[in-house]
């Protein structure tokens, strides 16, 4: 089984980026620690970062064929990124859309996603443990866990 956890723009900047509210581990630590609970659900993780749109969607087209769900924080792209939310969409995968700072606590622009609708669901504000949830969840269901 495999997972694409994808991020979008300025989350290459993680651990030096508004500490308060994006917390100090960085993308590298981030990458790692998934890469960690990959292994120990045994299945493997690709990790991508990019900061445009384009390239984003690239990799969406060229490797969820290959591939059985996304874990993404599309970072600003959330709230306006029609081109990001079809690829998606297109990809037939189950989405994981993931953010670190609770979207609905900050400035009004940010509490619409795009995405949210195409999503299986949306994780906002747990910090990087959000990541470890969506993982767990999605493989979870991809294994056809019951839970309770
Ligand atoms: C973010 C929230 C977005 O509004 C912001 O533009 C980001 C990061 C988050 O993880 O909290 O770049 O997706």
């Amino acid at each position: 089984m495999k997972i694409l956890v994808i991020n979008g723009p300025n989350l290459n900047m993680l651990g030096k980026r508004n500490k308060a509210i994006y917390g100090d581990k960085t993308l590298s630590q981030l990458d790692a620690m998934l890469k960690k609970q990959g292994q120990s659900l045994g299945i493997d993780i690709v990790n991508f970062q990019s900061n445009s749109e384009g390239g984003l969607i690239d990799f969406i087209q060229k490797h969820s064929s290959k591939a059985n769900g996304i874990i993404i924080n599309p970072g600003a792209l959330t709230h306006y990124s029609f081109s990001l939310r079809d690829a998606l969409a297109d990809s037939g995968l189950p989405i994981i859309e993931v953010h670190l700072s609770n979207i609905y606590a900050r400035e009004e622009w940010r509490t619409k996603s795009v995405i949210a609708p195409i999503a299986r669901g949306q994780i906002s504000g747990l910090g990087w443990q959000g990541y470890i949830a969506a993982l767990r969840t999605l493989v979870g269901e991809l294994k056809g866990e019951t839970w309770g």
